[in-house]
């Protein structure tokens, strides 16, 4: 076939798209990613009927939708961290991590860089599996089910580097975001059939980011924050019951980043959110509590003004004046 992923470039079998269409995550594909001798990468090309994932798991064609999927009732929990423990070698990045998001609920995780932030949401994703503990969505215990499980009952993230299809309009990977999401989601990929065909919904998520209008345009053209307003309405257009943000402010400029906590801020109450964020301005605006971690060990839970006055965090985090 044609040319090989890097081999020295983690990867796991789950990685997965908004909505669940799975991808090797771990390698930050640049958009205008191509083939040796510039050949695009087939993107567009639809799936053989039997494709699989890696180790021969079929891809997500028939699961049901989460439509029975019950709510979580206010004060209960759509998402419960118990004892979780994530080693790579001998080095452990998520230490027992102990940690609940009631619905509604805005939680923001902070740290410096290598606390396990990142690490942690792929547990919660499903893009690794944890060595302890357990992970409940939604009431289920999905500890050891795959993302794009994970992905069908309501759970959506955007990725700390943008993981967009910059060749593609803005349209298309709307399309690319909601197809996933279906049931005959890799079956229904097709080429390109223009801009008009996309969902009214999918143009009214454009809008509630930002982006009405915007559909025809290549993903290229568009500027850093509105690449992230696309990547939030992609994991928007599944309709998600716990979305998972991960870095949305990073490399972009004051007024861009207030756009950002804008959009975010203006996201209906009812959606449970975790944000990892180094933008305290961000993180302080939004959250309802504020978890820092550091070592892959939560230093503190608490509200924003207890996290912001702990000692702890000061000495951790809060005090250091750069983060890369
Ligand atoms: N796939 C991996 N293989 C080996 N080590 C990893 C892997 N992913 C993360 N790590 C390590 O785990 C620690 C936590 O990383 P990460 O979760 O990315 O931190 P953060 O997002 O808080 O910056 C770091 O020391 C990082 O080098
Ligand atoms: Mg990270």
């Amino acid at each position: 076939m044609g040319a090989a992923l890097p081999v020295d470039v983690p990867s796991s079998p789950d990685a997965a798209l908004p909505g669940g269409v799975p991808l090797p995550r771990d390698v930050p594909l640049p958009p205008d990613a191509a083939l040796p001798g510039g050949v695009p990468l087939p993107r567009d090309v639809p799936l053989p009927a039997d494709a699989a994932l890696p180790g021969g798991v079929p891809l997500p064609r028939d699961v049901p939708l989460p439509a029975d999927v019950p709510l979580p009732a206010a004060g209960h929990h759509v998402l419960r961290l118990t004892g979780v423990v994530r080693r790579f070698g001998g080095m452990t990045a998520v230490d027992g991590v102990d940690v609940t998001l009631a619905a509604g609920e805005r939680l923001a995780v902070i740290g410096p860089n290598g606390a396990g932030k990142t690490t942690l949401f792929r547990l919660i994703a499903g893009e690794l599996r944890p060595d302890a503990g357990t992970i409940e969505l939604l009431g289920r215990d999905v500890t050891r089910m795959h993302a794009w499980r994970r992905a069908r009952l309501g759970l959506s993230r955007t990725f700390q580097v943008a993981n967009l299809f910059g060749r593609l309009s803005v349209a298309d990977n709307m399309r690319l975001a909601i197809q996933a999401g279906r049931p005959s989601g890799w079956r229904s990929l097709r080429p390109v059939r223009g801009a008009d065909d996309v969902a009214t919904s999918a143009l009214d998520t454009l809008a509630q980011v930002g982006l009405a209008g915007r559909q025809a345009d290549p993903v290229a053209s568009l500027s850093h924050g509105e690449q992230r307003q696309l990547e939030i309405a992609m994991a928007l257009c599944t309709r998600p019951q716990v979305l998972l943000l991960d870095e949305p402010a990073a490399g972009l400029s004051a007024g861009e980043r207030e756009m950002l906590r804008r959009l975010i801020a203006d996201l209906p109450r009812t959606l449970p959110i975790v944000l990892i964020e180094h933008d305290m301005s961000l993180v302080f605006g939004l959250a309802d509590r504020v978890m820092c971690l550091h070592q892959g060990r939560p230093v503190v839970v608490g509200t924003p003004d207890q996290v912001r006055a702990d000692e702890r965090v000061q000495a951790v985090y809060l005090g250091r004046s750069t983060h890369a």
